[in-house]
């Protein structure tokens, strides 16, 4: 078992690249299941997550090739309809994109409920209204999601998801693409990796329009066709090097970022204190001899990002004053709480809302990473705690960030990672976050 073992103290100095975003790849992935022909993606970040869904792909009768560490072809053009390997899919919640692009494709998909046990309950109730509202029928028994186009192929329908979601938009996009006549989909999720897969598929040869509004409209078309494409910067990893150089007092230029797309994080910072220079594709940050309390709301884009939100309650146990987090997206975001205490911080939930008494010293502790970005949180506040930090469970913050440990240690960050047996003897956890 992974362990990283952080020696607290070192303000992080350099320069970091930021890889593709996580959230577009595991979209853009399934995606190239429905084009006949080659896809040549660049910008793939390597990141577990990834490899999982090309390791699925593989499995149901895709080449894939890699051109160098983050540029890939896949070419699904002689993909057969199959059920998809489920001992995968069951520990990735990004699996649920096979729905809507195995639907688009054969017009049948059979895939496990995917998890998401660590914020609360999470439901796929706005896919499956999607998928139903474009002709499949949907039913979930035994932990399956059986959905069948009735007509063979889907049929555009005017959708009014309920709930702002982020995978119901990206999977009822991918579905309609491929389905006859037009799907408007309203109260959409506008996060960049939705304007990402329109881009995508739209360079594939679909007819996605208005991703990135409220309102996304979908002509589908017969076929889509191979081509090339160029995966946006991680707006959370960006944004996490951003949080980790204000915390450690250092100064970090973020390379291969859109500055557009951290602005909310960029404003929050600046009310810390922390000083950000905004340039054409990279952000400069420079961390304040002392933080200043924020509050945050954390909302759907352009809203502050739920992922960014333990990394900056990280940040808030250092600032003086008292922060206050409201969650607006997850149930149940703060068990990286309990860890930050093991640590000397002060912090009260109750429910969607964390009060954090700031100004405190944290001191290094044994402590867990609850999920991908908590186990980030973590990191964050060993960097800058008294005395030695060890984060297990690091396979999720590896799900999510591509050479975490390195990266930092090219920033001066003291940081190891460690590969000790696992006394449970269990090397296979089911996990299901992100
Ligand atoms: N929701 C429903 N019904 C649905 C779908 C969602 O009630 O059918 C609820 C969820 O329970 C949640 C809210 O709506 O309370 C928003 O969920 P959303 O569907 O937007 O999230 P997601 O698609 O499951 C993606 C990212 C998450 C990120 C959220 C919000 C992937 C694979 N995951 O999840 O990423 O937090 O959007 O931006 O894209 C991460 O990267 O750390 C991560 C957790």
């Amino acid at each position: 078992m992974e362990k990283y073992i952080i020696n607290g103290g070192k303000a992080l100095h350099g320069e970091v690249e930021i890889s593709g975003a996580k959230n577009a790849a595991v979209a853009i992935i399934p995606a190239a299941l429905m084009v006949d022909g080659v896809c040549h993606i660049e910008n793939i970040p390597q990141i577990s997550d990834t490899d999982m869904l090309l390791t699925i792909l593989k499995e149901l009768g895709a080449k894939v090739r890699f051109l160098n560490k983050s540029t890939i072809e896949i070419d699904c053009t002689h993909v057969r309809y199959q059920d998809a390997p489920y001992d995968l899919m069951r520990k990735i919640r990004a699996s649920y994109y096979l729905i809507g692009a195995m639907l688009g494709r054969f017009g049948s998909a059979k895939t496990t409920m995917p998890g998401g046990c660590n914020f609360g309950v999470r439901p796929i109730d706005q896919h499956i209204k999607g998928m139903t509202a474009l002709g499949a029928d949907v039913d979930v028994k035994n932990g399956f999601v059986y959905a069948d186009a009735r007509d063979g192929r889907l049929h555009g329908a005017r959708i009014y998801l309920d709930k702002v979601s982020v995978g119901a938009t990206m999977n009822i996009i991918l579905a309609a693409a491929l389905a006859q006549g037009r799907t408007i989909i309203e109260n959409a999720a506008r996060e960049p990796h939705i304007v990402d897969l329109a881009n995508f598929l739209n360079s594939m040869g679909a007819d996605v329009r208005g991703a990135g509004t409220d309102t996304v409209k979908v002509n589908g078309v017969d076929r889509l066709h191979g081509g090339s494409y160029a995966i946006i910067p991680d707006q959370i990893e960006a944004g996490t090097y951003m949080v980790a150089a204000a915390a450690t007092g250092g100064e970090v230029l973020i390379k291969n970022v859109i500055p557009r797309h951290l602005e909310c994080i960029s404003a929050k910072l600046r009310e810390t204190g922390t000083i950000v220079q905004e340039y054409e594709d990279s952000v400069l940050v420079k961390g304040a001899s002392s933080l200043r309390k924020v509050n945050i709301k954390t909302l759907p884009y352009p809203g502050f990002p739920t992922d960014m939100q333990p990394p900056m309650g990280a940040l808030m146990c250092l600032a003086n004053g008292t922060s206050v987090i409201t969650e607006g997206v997850y149930d149940n975001r703060f068990k990286y709480t309990n860890e930050l205490r093991k640590m000397g911080a002060e912090i009260q939930v109750d429910g969607r809302v964390a009060v954090i008494e700031g100004g405190k010293r944290l001191t290094g502790a044994p402590v867990h990473a609850c999920d991908l970005r908590a186990g980030a949180a973590m990191v964050i506040a060993g960097m800058c705690a008294t005395g030695t930090t060890v984060v297990e469970d690091v396979h999720y913050i590896e799900r999510g960030y591509e050479n975490f440990v390195g990266k930092l240690k090219a920033l001066g960050a003291d940081i190891e990672c460690v590969d000790e047996p696992d006394e449970s003897g269990s090397s296979d956890k089911i996990v299901c976050v992100c």
